[in-house]
């Protein structure tokens, strides 16, 4: 049966909850890769709303075991809040999650550099979510990092921290001359959750390779998207991850043969929170009326997210690389309250074969201008009922990322999905 990726193709908040939460009535299993707490997946059930940052979007699936693979980097404090609002909302999770005790802690020192690292750049400010993560991937891959196995043995866990905030204020108070963070103001919350989170510590790797020879129904989450990609992504103002189907199988433990479905989640338009170079970003009203139509605010940080029209150039890239073996259009609703849709088909002068997403701020957008359905599709049961407009831009873009669609989202609810 083998492994279903579901990746976000774009710049992140492509509707990868909503979609992930589908799936899962079926999964078996559902683990997460990449990332932490930066991310928010919004699933919506009738009118209520859950966003779920660290824990799977499979848990409002009964029975599906979710799993935090070994690639994420884990906030143990965050965690078992979001675990509590989740049983305070009736949803008893404690024994459906496992927490790979290879992934990375972050720790609360690590969520402190980051705003400071943000608020201190002279000129280089990346936008991050301030939840620590480039701090603690730092850490991870100069080996100074604290792995959530350091947790089963309590005496070595106090040492690890107290070690690892020597080390974090030395950084604090030499290079950005900010106050050392004290080890009292975070010991004992971090103890609770430790308390909280330890019977969740499990081998997440060996429980997948024996799902995978039980031949069970497994789902891999991504958080954030490929163009926020560590080496792929538009570097510097990316994430520390790498949230494509390449990140899989290292994220996971399992061999990268296992996956046989990466189903690539775009978005109808573009947007992108924080810094970077965004080739078909909206500033006039157009971008206004984008981000109003469609709610464009982070689900972790509440930012106004940057909105643009879809860039085929980058969704064929990210097509492409990630090897989408069929892709999922969201919030194709939100383009329903435009007479004109503009689609960039290529960028002026560029050369296919080296497509720099490091300097791609100074590229010129080329669009190709589709008319638009005015009318609501949130009710569309399935392909055939939607207006020939819409049919022909979902089309044109199969066409520019020489992917079929699988899926299309016409709204937020849960069974708001036409199957193509
Ligand atoms: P994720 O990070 O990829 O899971 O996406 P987010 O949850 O950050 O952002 C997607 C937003 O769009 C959420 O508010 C979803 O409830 C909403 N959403 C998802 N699919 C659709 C859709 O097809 N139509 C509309 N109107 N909203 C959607
Ligand atoms: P989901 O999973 C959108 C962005 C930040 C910033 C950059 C680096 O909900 O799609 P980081 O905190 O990771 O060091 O920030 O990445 N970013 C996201 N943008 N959706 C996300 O997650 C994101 N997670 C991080 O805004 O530009
Ligand atoms: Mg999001």
């Amino acid at each position: 049966m083998g492994i279903h990726a579901i990746v976000g193709g774009q710049w992140g908040d492509e509707g990868k909850g909503k979609i992930v939460d589908y799936f899962s009535a079926d999964a078996d299993v559902v683990a997460r890769y990449q990332g932490g707490a930066n991310a928010g997946h919004t699933v919506f059930i009738g009118e209520e709303q859950f966003i779920l940052h660290q824990v799977p979007s499979g848990i409002l699936s009964p029975g599906t075991r979710c799993l935090m693979g070994t690639g994420m980097v884990v906030d143990p404090v965050a965690l078992a809040e979001e675990i509590s609002e989740l049983q305070d909302r009736g949803i008893d999770c404690l024994k459906q999650i496992g927490l790979a005790y290879n992934s990375h802690l972050v720790m609360p020192v690590h969520r402190i550099m980051d705003g400071i690292s943000e608020d201190h750049s002279q000129d280089q400010t990346i936008g991050t979510t301030r939840r620590g993560i480039g701090p603690t991937y730092a850490d991870r891959h100069a080996r100074r990092g604290i792995p959530v196995a350091t947790m089963l043995d309590a005496d070595r866990f106090r040492a690890a921290t107290k070690e690892h905030l020597r080390y974090a204020n030395t950084i604090i108070t030499k290079i950005y001359n900010q106050e050392a963070v004290k080890f009292e103001d975070f010991w004992d919350t971090l103890q609770q959750a430790r308390e909280l989170i330890l019977p969740m510590i499990t081998d997440v790797s060996h429980e997948l390779i024996q799902a995978l020879h039980d031949e069970k129904n497994i789902l891999s989450e991504g958080a954030q998207g490929v163009l926020l990609d560590l080496d792929f992504g538009s570097y510097p103002y990316v994430t520390s991850s790498h949230p494509g189907t390449v990140g899989v199988s290292v994220g996971l433990g399992v061999p990268s043969n296992a996956i046989t479905r990466s189903t690539g989640i775009f978005k109808a338009y573009c947007t992108r929170v924080g810094e970077g170079p965004f080739p078909t970003e909206l500033t006039d009203e157009s971008g206004e009326k984008l981000r109003e139509s469609g709610g464009e605010y982070g689900a972790t940080t509440g930012r106004p997210r940057r909105c643009g029209w879809f860039d085929t150039v980058l969704g064929e890239y990210s097509a492409s690389m990630n090897g989408f073996t069929d892709i999922c259009i969201t919030k194709a609703d939100v383009l329903g309250a435009f007479e004109e849709i503009e689609l960039c088909t290529s960028y002026k002068n560029q050369d296919d074969s080296f497509l720099n997403l490091q300097q791609i701020e100074n590229v010129q957008p080329e669009y190709t201008s589709y008319p638009g359905w005015n009318s609501d599709i949130a009710a569309a049961k399935s392909f055939e009922e939607f207006p020939e407009e819409l049919k022909s831009y979902l089309e044109a873009i199969e066409r520019k990322l020489n992917t079929p669609i699988s899926i299309v989202s016409t709204g937020p609810e849960r069974t708001q999905l036409v199957m193509k």
